[in-house]
């Protein structure tokens, strides 16, 4: 039957959502809604019920209200992230949500703090690790992503929402958000008056166009659609060149900036852009590396130690570089761009709609 569960059940806590009950031999076993992937494929992910996880000592129960998509997530339901994947496994790694309960020992949240979890769970200071990057939410087994209505985290593993944003907008924060945080002001060090280059208007490259404008740099984009020009535009892009009607957009970026180049490149394309991305940077520039969206093919080094260009390569970050960023959105007052809002049961039609390439910015799936 469905009710309406305001009542203590676990005895140690109690849960406040709609959700749908079901009593076996007298006790209260809430049965919530989850998306797992059995077989890859996004016309085989499922929505299977699970039981709300009991937070232990030290964690937290999280009623999630948003998830965001990756391209990332795109390639863990499709199975070319990981084939050996181990299944059932709970996809998608950016969400936010509310605390619905704590665990004993927690005093760092409290009922109804809105929050996100935390890309790689154990990723809480300095450099990445092997074990910190295998932390990551949403593309194993063990570490369950947030495409569900409850999920469990340790209390180290959540960042709080800024006041001004939504549970949609705050979804969109915790990899693609931080990833182009990292690129433009951990790695870049972008300053102002610098020429940054994005490439596309993907979810980190949009991010990027938004966090470079606040360090004061001059910002030309690429995309493959006027429409999205004109709005790249709106968020205060300084140039921009198509790079469907400009195959040669490397000689077009140099056209707009003049030689030597730009300072910076967010390098998401891979093997089918990296060779005209360095040559759009300057000697000594710096180029993130960020994706590789038109694939991972070998690349000749040449050019990069010929113009000493400082490559970085870039995964996401961590809860550090995560509350400083929160701190620059609060202070900005940044809105993240959500292209379309789907419902929990639209799941999959948002990972079609996501793999169209259509969107500009965000993917949002409401829970
Ligand atoms: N290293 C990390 O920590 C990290 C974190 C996040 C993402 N990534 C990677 O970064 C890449 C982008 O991720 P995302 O989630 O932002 O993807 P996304 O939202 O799916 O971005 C798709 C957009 O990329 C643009 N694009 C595609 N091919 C392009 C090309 N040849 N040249 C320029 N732009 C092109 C298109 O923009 P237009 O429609 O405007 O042409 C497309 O709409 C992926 O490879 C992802 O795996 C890595």
């Amino acid at each position: 039957m469905i009710a309406d569960c305001r009542f203590p059940v676990f005895g140690k806590y109690s849960v406040t959502a709609a959700c749908f009950v079901s009593i076996v031999s007298g006790d209260h076993l809430i049965i919530v809604k989850a998306y797992e992937i059995n077989q890859f494929g996004i016309d085989k992910l499922a929505l299977t019920d699970r039981e709300v996880p009991e937070p232990g000592p030290g964690e937290v129960l999280i009623k999630l209200r948003a998830a965001s998509i990756n391209y990332r997530d795109l390639m863990v339901v499709e199975g070319t992230y990981n084939p050996k994947m181990k299944l059932p496994a709970v996809p998608f790694s950016d969400g936010a949500g509310e605390v619905t309960a704590v665990g004993d020992g927690v005093t760092k949240w409290n009922v109804g703090d809105r929050v996100m979890p935390i890309f790689a769970q154990h990723w809480i200071d300095g450099d990445s690790s092997e074990e910190k990057r295998r932390s990551s939410l949403g593309a194993g087994a063990y570490w369950d992503g947030v495409l569900r209505e409850y999920a469990v985290f340790s209390d180290e593993g959540l960042v709080r929402i800024p006041d001004h944003l939504s549970f949609e907008e705050a979804a969109t924060l915790p990899c693609a958000a931080l990833t182009a945080w990292n690129a433009i002001v951990v790695s870049g060090r972008v300053r102002p008056g610098e020429a940054v280059l994005t490439l596309g208007t993907g979810g980190v490259s949009v991010f990027a166009v938004q966090f470079a404008k606040i360090a004061g740099a001059r910002v030309i984009s690429t995309s493959s659609s006027d429409e999205k020009i004109e709005k790249l535009k709106d968020l205060g892009i300084d140039a921009a060149v198509n790079y469907r009607t400009r195959e040669d957009w490397d000689a077009a970026v140099l056209e707009i900036v003049g030689k030597p180049g730009v300072d910076h490149v967010v390098e998401v394309g891979g093997s089918g852009t990296i060779p005209r991305s360095l040559n759009a940077v300057r000697i000594a520039g710096h180029v993130a590396l960020i994706g590789a969206l038109t694939g991972a093919a070998n690349f000749n080094p040449t050019t990069v130690f010929m113009k000493a260009v400082r490559v970085q390569g870039i995964f996401v970050g961590s809860r550090t570089m995560f509350e400083d960023m929160n701190r620059a959105i609060e202070v900005s007052k940044l809105r993240p761009v959500v292209d379309r809002v789907f419902e929990f049961d639209e799941a999959r039609e948002a990972l079609e709609y996501m793999k169209s390439g259509s969107h500009f910015g965000k993917v949002v799936v409401r829970i």
